[in-house]
């Protein structure tokens, strides 16, 4: 059953995800060597990775951890548009992550499906196993309950076996890359981020467990550990708190 955890803001939201990921992380890094951390795209996390910037440089054993992209555009990595530019102008560059651990989708591939493909041998080559077992991913929510670059009516969604894929999206830039529901859900441990009252509706539909993935499509993820919370504010719960 997934966890959730209400924040009274999206500046209490940043402080507690940025608190409660880098334990998980630190986790990962003294069990195992390494964590394997896939970032999320869109505005919600810029708050989170400006915080693990200015306040976790030395609490955040970063020489261990390996960074990932949930999706990306399919623009140039210097594009505003870029996830990746996101996170090396916010986090990347102020943090001890070496560059052989940063893992950018690869953009400047000739085509979207040639990313894809090179994008999935490069994960299966990290892993050296049938399952992507990230050991954190974080995801955000559209206000059509899209998640990743996973939207409504895509035939990704009935991806099986493939890890990424190529996808065609409604908003610009419609050329996007994106981990598969069976990628996502090998994960250990999922961390939503929703803030705001526009997500409030979508929110409400996949909380209350009878969302179709079809229309709601983070409702499909239900990663096998168990490891799914909801990091969300007042103004995003507003809808499912009234059903309570
Ligand atoms: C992207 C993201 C996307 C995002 C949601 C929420 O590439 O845009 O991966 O899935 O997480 O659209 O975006 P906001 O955080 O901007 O609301």
């Amino acid at each position: 059953m997934a966890e959730v955890r209400v924040c009274a803001d999206a500046g209490e939201l940043s402080c507690r995800v940025a608190e409660a990921a880098a334990a998980l992380i630190t986790d990962a890094v003294r069990s195992t060597g390494r964590c394997s951390l896939v970032l999320s795209g869109g505005s919600t996390p810029r708050a989170l990775y400006t915080r693990w910037a200015s306040s976790f440089v030395d609490r955040i054993p970063w020489a261990g951890v390996h960074v990932f992209w949930g999706d990306e555009r399919f623009v140039p990595p210097d594009d505003p548009r870029s996830n990746y530019k996101l996170a090396k102008d916010t986090l990347l560059d102020q943090v001890p992550c070496p560059a052989a651990n940063v893992h950018p989708m690869p953009t400047s591939s000739p085509t979207p499906e040639q990313a894809a493909g090179a994008y999935e041998t490069a994960l299966r080559r990290h892993f050296d196993s049938d399952r992507p077992r990230f050991d954190l991913v974080l995801l955000g929510l559209g206000p059509d309950g899209h998640t990743a670059s996973l939207f409504p009516g895509s035939p990704a969604l009935d991806e099986r076996a493939r890890w990424v894929l190529p996808v065609t999206a409604p908003v610009d830039p419609s050329s996007r890359l994106t981990l598969t529901m069976p990628a996502l859900n090998a994960a250990r441990h999922i961390f939503f981020l929703v803030t705001g009252t526009e997500k409030a509706e979508a929110l409400d539909h996949v909380l209350t467990g009878a969302a179709d993935v079809r229309t709601y499509p983070a409702a499909g993820i239900r990663p096998e550990s168990d490891g799914l919370v909801w990091w969300i504010d007042r103004d995003a719960a507003a809808l499912h708190q009234h059903r309570r």
